[in-house]
Formats: C-alpha cells, structure tokens, sequence
C-alpha cells in the first residue's frame, strides 16, 4: 500500500478533532460504510448505523471523536464503548422506532443477519469472557479513503488516549478482522499488542489491546 506524506502542519491545524456529536452519525455511517466494505456492520446499512452513531455519543458507556475540516465536515471518526452490550441495549430501547424500519427490512432481505445479530449481542461475553479488568472497546475508526494515511488515524487516537486518562480507564481494546492488514498494522504501530484470534461471524478476528499509561 503506497503511504502517502504526512499532512503538513498548515494542513493539520485547519483539521479540528472534535466529540462525535449525534448530528455527526449520518457521515460516520457513511465513513463505517466506505471503510468497513463486505462486514456485519456494513450489512446492517445506512439506516442502522446512523441510530448507532446517534445513541453512542450521548450514550454513558459511549464516546468518540471526528476530525474534522474547516468546514465541520467529518474526514474521519473514531467510536468507543465502556459497555458494548449496554450500548446495543440502548440502541434497542431509546432509539426502537428508529431502529425497527431498517433493521426489519434488512432482515427481510437477508434472513442470515439475524444469527449474526444475536451473535453481536452475545459478542461482549465471548470476547472478554471472565474478564474483570476496566477495558473500553474501539468500536471503529475510518478514515475517508483520499485522506487516509495523512496522520488522522492517529490524532483520533491520540484523543481517544487522552479522554480514556480522563475516565480512568486504563486499557483500550479493539477486535479486527483478523484479514485486515492495513488496520493491524495501523494498531501495532500505535502501540496495540496482538492478544489472541477469536471467530465471530464465521470470520477470523484478532484482539489487541493497548494500555493507557496514566499522566
Ligand atoms: C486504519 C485507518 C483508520 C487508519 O487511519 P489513517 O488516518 O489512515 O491513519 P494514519 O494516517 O494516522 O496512519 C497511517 C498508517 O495506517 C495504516 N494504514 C491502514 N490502511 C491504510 C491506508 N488505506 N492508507 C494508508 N495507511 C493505512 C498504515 O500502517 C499507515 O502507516 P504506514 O503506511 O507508515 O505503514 C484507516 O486507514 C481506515 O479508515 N481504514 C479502513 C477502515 C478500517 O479498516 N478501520 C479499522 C477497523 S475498525
């Protein structure tokens, strides 16, 4: 993959990251859709993502940044969650009439996305099965396609770090498919530790971790 040069600082200083705000989650849906082709998530379509993006921000178990141009215009975003299966129950109760429409509709047209919905929300038990630690999970982060490998990946992240210390929260994880390449060696050259494979969705995804030195 051709890495392109860093943004230069004149470049980075009209790039403003932000909180993820609920009017943000049409473009995060459209960012998650563009970077996350072929996925579960992905499949959910427009519609359902939005109300995931809407619910995180204001959400207690949930929180992310945009990075955004000088326009307000979100480039990239990054979503985290203290509690993946509170967030999804969230979604289910304060956002149900929004929720209902599209993901019945997808159901309708793909019966499959119905196992693998159970399976997310079983997916905070067999992805940290008796763990006790205070981990937050990074739900996603993308980059619109022209503007990746420019730096904003890891601004994002440093924001995340950043409010994670905040919040106490002294580990960060995050679970790629395990064939994503680029992203696994976005998170390895961000300090992330590869900590074991695991199936989910009939796919290979790998678990990494990062810890979050306190100031
Ligand atoms: C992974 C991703 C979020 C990184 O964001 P970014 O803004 O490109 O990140 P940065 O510019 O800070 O870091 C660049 C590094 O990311 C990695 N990278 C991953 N995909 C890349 C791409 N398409 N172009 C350039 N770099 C990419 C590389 O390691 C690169 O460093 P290197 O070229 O020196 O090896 C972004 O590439 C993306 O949106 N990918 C598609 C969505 C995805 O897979 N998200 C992660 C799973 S939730």
């Amino acid at each position: 993959m051709a890495s392109r040069a860093p943004l230069p600082a004149s470049v980075q200083d009209q790039i403003q990251i932000a909180p993820l705000a609920p009017f943000h989650a049409e473009e995060a849906a459209r960012l998650h859709i563009l970077g996350q082709p072929g996925t579960f998530l992905t499949a959910l379509g427009p519609g359902v993502l939005t109300v995931l993006y809407r619910v995180l921000p204001v959400s207690p178990v949930g929180f992310g940044f945009a990075a955004l141009d000088e326009k307000g215009h979100p480039l990239a975003f990054a979503a985290i969650t203290t509690g993946t299966g509170r967030l999804f129950f969230e979604m289910g109760t304060r956002r149900l009439l929004d929720l209902l429409p599209p993901l019945l509709s997808r159901f309708v047209q793909d019966p499959r996305l119905i196992g693998r919905s159970i399976q997310t929300v079983l997916y905070p038990f067999l992805a940290h099965e008796r763990e006790t630690e205070r981990a937050a999970e990074l739900l996603a982060i993308m980059t619109a396609p022209k503007w990746r490998g420019r730096g904003l990946g890891a601004m994002l992240l440093a924001a995340v770090e950043e409010s994670c210390r905040q919040r106490q929260i002294p580990l960060l994880d995050v679970t790629v498919d395990a064939n994503n390449s680029g992203a696994r060696r976005f998170y390895e050259r961000q300090g992330f530790a590869f900590r074991r494979e695991m199936m989910l969705y009939a796919r290979p995804m790998a678990l990494y971790r990062r810890e979050i030195a306190p100031s």
